[in-house]
């Protein structure tokens, strides 16, 4: 059994934006808006603290994900810890499709390989990937979340382990997300999804998928046409219906807007990361909704 190096770690962990329209349960985005997260090992019982968002609602018991993701990574690390404390400032918006979920097993994650004594040797960086994408069952907000930035990810055919590799964003290219006053869950947002898609439209994404990875690397003049999807957005309109009519307003005006992971949220790219792209864009925005700019966040997970 491994011990433990002597605590308190912290990590930050940004938001992400899965899907980013054709590129279904592959394609991601970090945004620069990031959980805080502070552990230690204790003698004995579980303390969590929570500030921010969630700080009424989540349990504060071995249910909550993050203590679930520790769990997991110290299992695979062969570590016991007698006891954990535990605390999260959050800022990301649960329930959104902005990451909060993968922010917090990459958090868990990450938390726990650092308290292990030599756990990065134990783990590197692709079984982290690997771990949290099985704890989320899909990788494309886990990948940018530990990663940073733009992300292409998937599950490898033959042995069945999640990778992701990344891919480049020009600096000009930032992002201005519509946060809806109500969430809807993943779970919700799936149960929509048709088991089987016209082979056109598989075609199709495909296609812009493919474009996508060159109009963010450096033709944001692509961005529009790039972020055309035909597979899961307008099946979730049921669950957001106000988030594809907002979809459909800016993308008819030439802004490309996708729903941002499984929804609500709405994320427009804008072409010139200038910081006015909340002021032109944010008249757009439904009443008791929130909008944002945030730029593309390039660290991912990291110490604090
Ligand atoms: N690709 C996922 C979905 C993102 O759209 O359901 C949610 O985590």
């Amino acid at each position: 059994m491994n011990g433990f190096a002597a605590g308190p770690v912290r990590v930050s962990v940004p938001a992400t934006s899965a899907n980013l329209g054709p590129g279904f349960d592959a394609l991601g985005l970090a945004l620069g808006l990031r959980d805080r997260l502070e552990a230690e090992v204790t003698d004995g019982g579980l303390e969590v603290r929570v500030e921010g968002i969630g700080r009424d609602d989540v349990p504060r018991d071995a249910s909550h994900l993050v203590v679930r993701s520790m769990r997991a990574a110290f299992d695979r690390l062969d570590a016991r810890p007698a006891g954990l404390r535990l605390t999260c400032h959050n800022v990301i918006p649960h329930a959104r499709g902005l990451g909060s979920s993968s922010a917090a097993i990459v958090a868990g994650v990450w938390l726990a390989r650092e308290l292990v004594a030599g756990g990065r040797l134990l783990l590197d960086d692709d079984a982290l990937l690997d771990l949290a994408a099985q704890i989320e069952g899909h990788p494309d907000n886990v990948a940018p979340a530990l990663l940073g930035g733009f992300t292409i990810a998937g599950r490898d055919d033959v042995d069945g382990t999640f990778f992701a590799v990344p891919g480049s964003v020009d600096p000009r290219i930032g992002a201005v997300v519509f946060v809806p006053p109500d969430g809807v869950s993943t779970e919700a947002a799936r149960g929509l999804l048709p088991d089987l898609v016209p082979h056109a439209d598989a075609a199709a994404n495909a296609g812009r998928a493919a474009l996508l990875v060159a109009a963010l690397a450096g033709r944001p003049d692509q961005l529009l046409r790039a972020t055309a999807d035909r597979l899961h957005q307008s099946y979730r309109r049921a669950a957001m219906p106000a988030s594809l009519d907002l979809v459909e307003e800016l993308r008819s005006q030439g802004t490309p807007a996708i729903i941002s992971g499984a929804g609500p949220t709405v994320l427009a790219f804008t072409a010139a990361a200038d910081g006015d792209g909340a002021e032109r864009l944010g008249t757009h925005c439904p009443d008791a909704w929130t909008v944002l700019e945030l730029p593309i966040d390039t660290r991912g997970a990291a110490g604090w």
